[in-house]
């Protein structure tokens, strides 16, 4: 089996917080052409939350004109342009902007991760908007098949997460992540005890023993952030 290099990558709070306090949106993407990475596995949460706002849910009512026939992912190897592919775990189908994700510029293809559970009208809303998915689990999302299933029909050989806790955790404590990377920022965010962090454990008591890390590397950068690199042992 042939899966792709993961890094998790989340700007925190000195307190492990990843949400609740200002993050350098600049220095954190400035950073992520460090990786090359074929593919970003975005959560559905962060999706929702980062662009809902900007785009009202699409309807199969109302298909754009200037729908293309097919939104066609191009293996790795066949193309030039450099853009990853934007990869959704969406097993519900809650994400129904996937016509304005596609027209950004920063990724070169959408892909949403579906599974038999997810209901049909959201199916068949993905077809007529022609926006390429995978049916990879039964229920949520299975990632072992999905990081294969990408490896396999377009080449990813390295993706890179941009998640909260929960998708975080589910991948991290499925041992399916290769680096932990942190723009750690000089702030205590607090929150409440169930406030977001990067890493939260499936079961929601801890995972089986804690998840050992080795530094990669260290670099100061402006502003008294510092960026941690993490190898997962
Ligand atoms: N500071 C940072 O660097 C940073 C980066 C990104 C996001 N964030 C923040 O993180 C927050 C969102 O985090 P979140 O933890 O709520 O959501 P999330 O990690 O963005 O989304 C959860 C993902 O996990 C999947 N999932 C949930 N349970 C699963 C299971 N049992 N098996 C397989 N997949 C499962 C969900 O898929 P289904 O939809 O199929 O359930 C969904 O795609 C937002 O506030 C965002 O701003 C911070």
């Amino acid at each position: 089996m042939t899966r792709p290099k993961v890094i998790v990558y989340n700007a925190t709070s000195l307190d492990g917080r990843n949400t609740g306090f200002p993050v350098d949106l600049g220095l954190y993407y400035g950073l992520v052409s460090t990786w090359k990475e074929h593919a970003t596995l975005a959560g559905s949460g962060t999706i929702l939350k980062a662009d809902a706002e900007e785009a009202p849910p699409e309807s199969i009512d109302a298909i754009p004109a200037d729908l293309p026939a097919e939104y066609a992912i191009l293996p790795v190897s066949e193309t030039d342009d450099e853009r990853g592919i934007l990869v959704v775990p969406d097993s519900r189908g809650r994400v129904k902007i996937w016509h304005f994700l596609r027209s950004q510029e920063y990724w070169r293809g959408v892909l949403s991760l579906c599974t038999e559970s997810t209901p049909p009208d959201h199916i068949a809303y993905l077809e007529a908007f022609a926006i390429p998915y995978l049916i990879v689990g039964a229920d949520k999302v299975d990632y072992p098949l999905a990081l294969e299933e990408l490896n396999t029909r377009f080449g990813v050989e390295t993706i890179r997460v941009d998640s909260g806790g929960t998708l975080n955790g589910i991948l991290i404590s499925q041992g399916l992540v290769d680096e932990v990377s942190v723009l750690l920022h000089p702030t205590l965010a607090g929150g409440d005890k169930d406030a977001s962090r990067l890493f939260i454990a499936p079961d929601g008591t801890g995972v089986d023993g804690a998840v050992d890390l080795e530094l990669l590397s260290l670099e100061p950068l402006e502003g008294g952030i510092v960026w941690f690199r993490y190898g997962v042992v």
